[in-house]
C-alpha cells in the first residue's frame, strides 16, 4: 500500500463524512495563488482537530503556525459562541493570507492572527498575563517545538490539551545520528513530554494524503 492507496482511501472518507466545503476550498486556493506551501492539514485532519476541540469543550485556543489559516478554520468552527483563536504566525504575507480567509469563512470576530516568532509571542503573552488556553495546536517550524510546548505550559490549565503535527516524518524520527533539525525537535518535544510531570501525551502514526507522518496528543494534567 502506498500514496496512491492513502489518496483514494482519504477521498473516500472525506466525501462520506465531510463533503464539499466551498470555504475551505476557497481558502487552499487563495493560498496556493499567494504562492504559499501545500503543507496545510488535511481535510480529515482538520476535522479531527474541529472535533477535538469540541470534545475538550475548548473556549480558547492557541496555534502555532498559521499559514493560510486553514486549519485555523476547521479549530474555531468548533468554538462555541464567545470563544476565541489566537495564531502565530512569522511571515507577514502568510498571515494577511490567513486573514483573508478566516474573515471569508465568517470567523473575524472570534479569530486573531499575530505576527512574530512564535517564541517571542508566547514570551509576551505570558508576560502580558495572558489567560490560559483551552486547546493548543503547534504546526511551526520543527526545531523549535520543545520552546513551543514549553511556553504553551505557562499558557495551560489542568486539562489543557496540546497537539503537536507532523512528529513522524517518513519514520526519519527515529534517527539519532542528529542530522535532521526537523526530528531532533520532536525528539527533543518528546523527550519534555516524558519528562515533564504536568504532561501526558501519546504519539498516533498516520498515512493520507499529505503521506505518512503522525501527531502528538498531550494533556496537562497538574
Ligand atoms: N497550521 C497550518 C500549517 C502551518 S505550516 C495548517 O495546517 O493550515 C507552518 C507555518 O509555520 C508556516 O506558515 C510558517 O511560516 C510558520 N512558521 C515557521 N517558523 C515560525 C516561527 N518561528 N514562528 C511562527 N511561525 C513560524
Ligand atoms: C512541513 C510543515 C508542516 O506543518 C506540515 O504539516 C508538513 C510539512 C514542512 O515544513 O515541510
Ligand atoms: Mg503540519
Amino acid at each position: 500500500m502506498a500514496q496512491e492507496t492513502w489518496d483514494a482511501v482519504d477521498d473516500y472518507f472525506e466525501g462520506a463524512l465531510i463533503g464539499p466545503d466551498p470555504v475551505l476550498a476557497e481558502a487552499l486556493e487563495r493560498s496556493d495563488k499567494a504562492g504559499l506551501p501545500q503543507i496545510a492539514v488535511t481535510a480529515s485532519q482538520g476535522k479531527l482537530l474541529h472535533l477535538m476541540v469540541k470534545m475538550a469543550g475548548a473556549r480558547r485556543i492557541l496555534e502555532v503556525g498559521t499559514l493560510g489559516g486553514y486549519s485555523a478554520i476547521w479549530l474555531a468552527r468548533g468554538l462555541p459562541e464567545g470563544g476565541s483563536l489566537l495564531s502565530l504566525e512569522v511571515e507577514p504575507k502568510h498571515a494577511e493570507v490567513a486573514r483573508t480567509n478566516l474573515e471569508a469563512a465568517g470567523l473575524a470576530d472570534k479569530t486573531q492572527v499575530r505576527v512574530g516568532r512564535g517564541v517571542d509571542s508566547l514570551a509576551a503573552l505570558a508576560e502580558e498575563g495572558a489567560e490560559p488556553f483551552d486547546f493548543v495546536f503547534i504546526d511551526a517550524d520543527k526545531p523549535s517545538n520543545a520552546q513551543y510546548v514549553a511556553g504553551a505550559l505557562l499558557l495551560s490549565h489542568p486539562g489543557t490539551v496540546i497537539v503537536i503535527d507532523n512528529v513522524v516524518r517518513e519514520g526519519k524520527v527515529i534517527e539519532t545520528d542528529g542530522s535532521n533539525a526537523a526530528v531532533e525537535g520532536v525528539r527533543k518535544v518528546v523527550d519534555l513530554i516524558a519528562r515533564e510531570p504536568r504532561l501526558t501525551g501519546t504519539s498516533i502514526q498516520t498515512v493520507g494524503a499529505k503521506g505518512y507522518d503522525g501527531f502528538i496528543v498531550a494533556l496537562v494534567t497538574g
